[in-house]
């Protein structure tokens, strides 16, 4: 039986999750030079393993500039990573992100408020402005430059060739440069309103990070724009495609949709099981720091492995009928977020966004349904798995 869900490419965009089975959860893939895990066990085995699987994979791509791995919490190892982490955390105390919750709902009803007519395109009117403004407020940077922010986040995710680490095709290294000029634009930007902030701080996420110290070190203007961009790219791209992926599941699955709509307090675990389904961020790298065993493999040192989160949420080991969208899954110990000492920093955020857009968007608009005349467009990167583009009838 063909579902809606393959009528609108949701298998499609998540093509590694065919034929990846548990009988192969590791695998190597030669002619890139990269190992991939697809397996839930083994993903958790690497992510708790730092030693062996570093997250500095920077130093495998000798083309990315080294620069922009200071202050890259998310490139760093013990005990760099632990300082760093434990630093930024101050900032996004659980109480920070609940505080956020009233500015969430009246953003998302300013942003509903001001669509014309009875219909929407979900991306360009709520799940990508939401969570920018958020993040922009957050750090302190104008909400009004997310024309530019957008430039420069889209440039970094425009490929849709698979990882490689063998030699590049002319388009690829062409479309590398433009991404690492893109970063470096954006980098900039961000060291401009760092530098602002140390001679007048204000009450932002900035100003508390050139003020911080690790170890009665300041952090550097570099270190304070990598984070920040971090927080920029991470804060708001896998956000818009968690709001568009959510809407595209419920809709795929009219049972579930029925289901939620009768029982609101259902929401926050329909968004778990769209994190686990449609996974936004579908892999996480590591590399190897020696020879290590993963799943009956044998790793040599300095390799590149990517770590398929989006497929190990669909290993029949974990989870019973992993292929169901089913909103009651209970447990459901999805790993959209990772796991470990790098478990995203933004989860709690994150969760918080969709949950209160997805209420409203209830609460508001009882017939939400996509637009059988205008299917959605999902994004060309391999990595970011969603929707660029989310045409609904409301
Ligand atoms: C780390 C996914 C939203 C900030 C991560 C990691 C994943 C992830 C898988 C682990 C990376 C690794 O182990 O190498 C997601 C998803 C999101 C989301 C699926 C939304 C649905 C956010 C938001 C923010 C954020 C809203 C910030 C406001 C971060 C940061 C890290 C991180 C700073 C690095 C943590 C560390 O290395 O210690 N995220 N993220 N993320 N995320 Fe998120």
């Amino acid at each position: 039986m063909t579902t809606l869900a393959d009528t609108w490419g949701i298998n499609e965009a998540q093509f590694w999750l065919r034929g990846v089975r548990p009988e192969q959860p590791v695998a190597h893939d030669e002619a890139a030079g990269i190992w991939n895990v697809y397996g839930y066990p083994e993903i958790l085995q690497a992510l708790s393993d730092h030693a062996a699987f570093s997250s500095a994979t920077q130093r495998l791509v000798p083309e990315t500039n080294d620069k922009f791995s200071e202050g890259n919490l998310v490139q760093m190892d013990p005990p760099e990573h632990h300082k760093l982490r434990k630093l930024v955390s101050h900032a996004f105390t659980p109480k920070v992100v609940a505080d956020l919750e009233p500015r969430i709902a009246k953003l998302t009803h300013e942003l509903l408020d001001a669509i014309p007519g009875d219909r929407t395109e979900l991306v360009t009117d709520l799940a990508y402005p939401l969570p920018v403004i958020v993040i922009a407020e957050l750090l302190g940077v104008p909400s009004s430059d997310r024309g530019l922010f957008k430039k420069w986040v889209d440039a970094m995710f425009e490929s849709s060739d698979q990882f490689s680490l063998k030699e590049r095709t002319k388009e690829q290294e062409e479309y590398f440069a433009k991404a690492m000029d893109q970063v470096q634009q954006l980098t900039d930007y961000l060291v401009t309103h760092a530098q602002e902030r140390r001679r007048q701080p204000r009450e932002d996420l900035l100003s508390k990070l050139v003020l911080a110290e690790v170890d009665g070190v300041r952090l550097t203007d570099a270190e304070v724009a990598n984070f920040g961009m971090v927080l920029l790219v991470a804060g708001h791209i896998t956000t818009t495609m968690l709001l568009g992926n959510t809407v595209l599941c419920l809709d795929a699955h009219p049972d579930q949709y029925a289901k939620l709509r009768a029982d609101r307090s259902l929401v926050p675990s329909a968004i778990e099981e769209s994190l686990r389904f449609f996974s936004p961020f579908a892999a996480v790298s590591r590399a190897t720091s020696h020879e290590t065993e993963l799943g009956g493999q044998v790793i040599p040192a300095d390799q590149l492995v990517l770590l398929w989160v989006a497929a190990g949420n669909r290993d029949p080991r974990q989870f019973t009928d992993p292929d169901a969208f089913d909103i009651t899954r209970e447990p459901n110990s999805q790993i959209a977020f990772g796991r470990g000492i790098h478990f995203c920093l933004g989860a709690p955020l994150a969760r918080l966004e969709g949950r209160v857009a997805l209420s409203i968007l209830l609460e508001r608009f009882p017939n939400l349904r996509t637009d059988p005349a205008d299917g959605p467009e999902f994004l060309p990167s391999p990595a970011m798995t969603g929707v660029k583009r989310l045409p609904l009838l409301l």
